[in-house]
């Protein structure tokens, strides 16, 4: 069923798991997630971006997606669908439409201005039992060819940020989005540790999942990460896939043409790149 995103990641904190959050851009990323997570018996977050979300028509449609799919498909773990990296707008909208989940990320404005409209965001999505992620600092990637290593969360700040009532927490640690360049040195766990014993009993979460050495995402999770941002690998696994497909000429055999065919190998890695992740994380089984 589609749930918020406070119960089951609250578990996976006291648990010592991860629960994954998923991104998706169509019909097949998000019946290849819903597939992997109910293989596995693992709750799951499926997530879009505000582009992911333009791309597919509107967050209606995203809605109605997920939850129809849920009821087609009889999935029996908990389904969380939460707006990734929204401006306050968008996260208004969201809640209203019926996500159970929303990101407002604010780390861009002024931190006063970001908690006072984290506390308004938490005020509405609450009123309708609505689970709200916020950020501090802001997450590392790659900016036109200049690659940054990743801004590491100021603790006086994730304190008040979670002091505005939000469910979870997005924290700089080193971490990244998109994949890692090669002189990447890893998550800042002393920062990591800092950050957990200063705020408290609430889940944080770790966006850049792409890319993280297994140990590394283990080692996070045991300090109190529990949601964990995976989106560029699954394009990766999925493009390479599409292009095995093509480059053997399957698409010229048949009626390998017919796009059923030629999106099936790529949403098959999909769907195992998201179990073996779910492993990785340790939320199998905690459905
Ligand atoms: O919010 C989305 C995630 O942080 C995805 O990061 O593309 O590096 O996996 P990634
Ligand atoms: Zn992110």
């Amino acid at each position: 069923p589609l749930v918020s995103g406070t119960e089951f990641l609250k578990a996976a904190h006291k648990g010592g798991y991860g629960v994954g959050g998923f991104n998706t851009n169509n019909l097949e990323w998000t019946k290849a997630i819903l597939e992997a997570a109910e293989a596995k018996k693992a709750p799951v977050l499926i997530q879009t971006s505000m582009g992911a979300a333009k791309y597919m028509g509107g967050y209606k449609v995203c809605y109605d997606l997920v939850k129809d799919l849920v009821d087609s498909m009889g999935i029996t773990v908990p389904v969380a669908i939460h707006l990734d990296h929204g401006e306050y707008e968008d996260a208004l909208e969201c809640i209203e439409i019926g996500y159970t989940s929303v990101m407002f990320d604010g780390s861009h404005l002024p931190f006063e201005e970001n908690i006072e409209k984290a506390k308004d965001v938490v005020a509405k999505a609450h009123a309708k039992g609505v689970s709200v992620e916020c950020e501090v600092g802001s997450i590392g990637g790659e900016e036109d060819g200049i690659i940054g290593s990743g801004e590491l969360a100021d603790i006086e700040e994730c304190k008040q940020m979670v002091a505005t009532g939000i469910d979870y927490l997005a924290c700089g640690i080193g971490n990244i989005h998109g994949s890692y360049p090669d002189n990447w040195t890893g998550l800042a766990f002393d920062h990591l540790q800092a950050i957990s014993d200063a705020v408290g009993d609430i889940p944080l979460v770790l966006h850049g999942g792409s890319g993280i050495p297994l140990e590394q995402v283990q080692k996070a999770i045991s300090m109190g990460v529990s949601k964990i941002n995976v989106n560029t690998e699954c394009q990766e696994v999925f493009a390479a896939a599409t292009r095995k497909y093509i480059e053997e000429g399957k698409d010229l055999e048949g009626k390998g043409f017919d796009p059923r065919k030629l999106l099936a190998p790529g949403t098959k890695a999909v769907t195992e790149l998201v179990e073996q992740r779910i492993e990785w994380f340790g939320s199998t089984n905690k459905a």
